[in-house]
């Protein structure tokens, strides 16, 4: 019998466990003998088992390894009863599917729980490789959920909870031996782990920042080609990617082979951007392809100028407010309409993204004015607090005056002699 034969008999086998496997639960010997042997690769999956979200949900070792539960000795683990010992790579993946590509079967127990990891996993790098050649070291269903130890994505113990997800690829992408006959990188990981994605993920808890499997897919792994890097970024950053995809660069940079938002911010080590990306300094981007002399170099500079005047100027009216709210005078209306100023820079550095003037610059103008107003309330502030003190001079004068009126008061009765009392000196 050829290999596919034998594999689809061992399939059919076992499509006849899902249903009764939990009601076999309770006698499982297999657990039992298992533990008896004291052997650590047999005990081993036992124990691990107890984390298990299919023990949970009450499924024994038949549900993936078939044979009889309720066999005592060596016979419950018969080939004829349906029993595969320890699977092949490419057994893995029809163990797994035998019940998640199932649909039917599975939407008795989750019926919003996706069936296409199978379908998905069969596009993928590592599952192209493992079909056509054979590859022993690209990842299988059990290379990202432990076999024994499966746990759904939402638990924090989970390889693939989303915090998880960046080891548990980087075992091998982050492994430089174990990835030596390939011809890519290994720095995928230590690079995302310096990035805003990563520092929002972990540093602020933020779990819809994303991981690896948000830009590659969950199981569908592979590098985004050029023509879609955008698309992988404005699943989130949608504004941003609606501006690039109309600008100049969206068709330039496919026709120069440049990977869309990942020519500018990298695609594993994203940094936090500034305006020092913009224009034709040091650290700016655009110098990269821009001169001063051409079109896209002038661009850079004037969305520059115009970004840092409404930087300079939202700071200088928050400036002189918040000097006003320290001394006293009420301002809070005026600071809090100042964020209007602050959105639209933030707007402003988003409309970067068109790679033209007039949209970064309708921003600015908007934000400017806001900032005016702002810095405008200020000095009136300031000019009221002036005057504030005027007056309090003036009554301070007047009360010294009075306090001073008083005291000779009591210093003249005090002069007079009071009968009874010695002289004074
Ligand atoms: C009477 C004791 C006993 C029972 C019952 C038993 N096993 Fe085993 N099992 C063993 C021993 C011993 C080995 C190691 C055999 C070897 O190394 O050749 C083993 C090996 C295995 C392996 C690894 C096979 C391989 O290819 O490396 C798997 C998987 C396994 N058992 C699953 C099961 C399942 C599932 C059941 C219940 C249906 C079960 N066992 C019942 C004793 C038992
Ligand atoms: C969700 C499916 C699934 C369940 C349930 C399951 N196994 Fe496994 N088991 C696997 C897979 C897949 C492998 C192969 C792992 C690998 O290649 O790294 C495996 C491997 C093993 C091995 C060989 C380990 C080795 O290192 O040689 C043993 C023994 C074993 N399982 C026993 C059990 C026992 C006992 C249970 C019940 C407590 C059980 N399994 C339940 C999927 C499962
Ligand atoms: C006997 C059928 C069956 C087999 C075989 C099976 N699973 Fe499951 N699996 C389930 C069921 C049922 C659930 C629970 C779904 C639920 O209630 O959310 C589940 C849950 C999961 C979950 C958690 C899903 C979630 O988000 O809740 C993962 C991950 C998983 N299985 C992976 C695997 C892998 C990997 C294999 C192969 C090594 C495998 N399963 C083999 C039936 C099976
Ligand atoms: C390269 C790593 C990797 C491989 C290989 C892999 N998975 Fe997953 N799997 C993940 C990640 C990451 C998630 C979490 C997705 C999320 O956060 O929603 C996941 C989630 C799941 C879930 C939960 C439901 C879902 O789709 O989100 C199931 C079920 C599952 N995988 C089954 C499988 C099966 C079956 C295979 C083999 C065909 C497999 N996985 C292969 C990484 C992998
Ligand atoms: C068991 C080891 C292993 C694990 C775990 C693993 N991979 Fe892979 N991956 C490989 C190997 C080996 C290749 C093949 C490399 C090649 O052909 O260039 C590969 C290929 C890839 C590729 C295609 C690279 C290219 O340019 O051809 C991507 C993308 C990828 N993996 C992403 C991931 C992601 C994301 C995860 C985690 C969710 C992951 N991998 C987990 C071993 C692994
Ligand atoms: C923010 C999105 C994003 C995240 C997060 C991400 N990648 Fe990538 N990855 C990309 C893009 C985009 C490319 C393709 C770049 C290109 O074509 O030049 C890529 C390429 C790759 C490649 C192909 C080889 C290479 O380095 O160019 C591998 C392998 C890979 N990523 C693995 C990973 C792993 C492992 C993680 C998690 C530690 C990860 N990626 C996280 C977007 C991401
Ligand atoms: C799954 C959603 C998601 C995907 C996909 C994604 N991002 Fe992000 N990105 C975020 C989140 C969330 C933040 C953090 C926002 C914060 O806390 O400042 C962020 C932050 C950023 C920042 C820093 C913004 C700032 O003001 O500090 C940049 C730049 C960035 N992402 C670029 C990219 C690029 C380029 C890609 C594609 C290669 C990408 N992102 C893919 C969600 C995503
Ligand atoms: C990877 C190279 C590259 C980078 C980096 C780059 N550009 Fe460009 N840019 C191009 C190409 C190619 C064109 C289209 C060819 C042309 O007309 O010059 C272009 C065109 C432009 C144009 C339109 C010019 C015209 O003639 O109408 C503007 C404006 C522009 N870029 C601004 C920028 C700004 C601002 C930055 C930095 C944020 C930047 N570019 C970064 C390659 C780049
Ligand atoms: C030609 C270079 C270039 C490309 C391509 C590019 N960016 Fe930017 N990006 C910049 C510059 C320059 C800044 C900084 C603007 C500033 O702070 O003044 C920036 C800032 C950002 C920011 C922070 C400001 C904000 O908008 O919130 C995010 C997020 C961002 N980019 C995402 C993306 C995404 C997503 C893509 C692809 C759709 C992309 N970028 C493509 C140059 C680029």
């Amino acid at each position: 019998m050829s290999a596919s034969g034998l594999a689809g008999l061992v399939v059919l086998a076992l499509l006849a466990w899902p249903g009764v496997a939990a009601a076999q639960a309770p006698v499982d010997k297999c657990v039992a003998c298992h533990l008896e042997t004291g052997d650590e690769r047999l005990t081993a999956p036992v124990k691990a088992f107890d984390g298990d979200i299919h023990k949970a949900k009450g499924f024994g070792c038949v549900a993936c390894h078939g044979g009889d539960a309720k066999a005592d000795g060596p016979e419950a683990m018969d080939p004829a009863k349906g029993f595969v010992g320890k699977p092949s790579r490419q057994q893995i993946v029809q163990f797994c599917g035998r019940c998640h590509a199932d649909a039917a079967f599975m939407k008795r127990y989750n019926p919003s729980l996706r069936v296409d990891q199978v379908a998905e996993y069969a596009t993928s790098v590592h599952g192209r490789r493992l079909r056509e050649l054979g590859d022993p070291k690209v990842a299988t269903c059990v290379s990202c959920h432990p076999a024994h130890n499966i746990r759904p994505p939402s638990d924090p113990k989970s390889s693939v909870y989303p915090v998880q997800v960046a080891d548990t690829c980087g075992r091998c992408h982050g492994d430089a031996k174990y990835m030596a006959s390939y011809k890519i990188p290994t720095d995928q990981m230590t690079k995302y782990k310096t990035s805003v994605h990563w520092k929002a993920m972990t540093a602020k808890g933020d779990l819809s920042a994303p991981t690896c499997n948000d830009c590659h897919g969950n199981h569908g792994a592979v590098p985004p080609g050029i023509n879609w890097v955008g698309n992988v970024c404005g699943q989130c950053h949608s504004l941003t990617a609606d501006l690039f995809k109309k600008s100049v660069h969206a068709k330039a940079f496919v026709e120069m082979g440049n990977p869309g938002c990942a020519t500018c911010h990298e695609n594993h080590g994203i940094q936090t951007p500034g305006d020092f990306l913009l224009g034709l300094g040091d650290k700016a981007v655009c110098s990269t392809c821009h001169g001063a002399g051409d079109k896209g170099g002038k661009v850079a500079v004037e969305m520059r100028a115009l970004i840092e005047s409404l930087s300079a100027e939202t700071q200088k009216a928050g400036a002189i407010l918040e000097k006003a709210h320290h001394a006293g005078v009420e301002v809070s209306q005026a600071q809090f309409d100042l964020n209007g100023a602050k959105e639209t820079l933030v707007k402003a550095r988003t409309a970067v993204h068109s790679f033209a003037v007039a949209p970064v610059n309708e921003e600015v103008k908007a934000g400017l004015a806001i900032a005016a107003k702002g810095y405008a309330r200020g000095v009136r502030a300031m000019d009221e607090l002036r005057l504030r003190r005027v007056w309090l001079g003036v009554v301070l004068v007047v009360i010294l005056a009075l306090i001073a009126g008083l005291v000779m008061k009591i210093r003249q009765a005090d002069r007079r002699p009071v009968a009874g009392s010695p002289p004074k000196h």
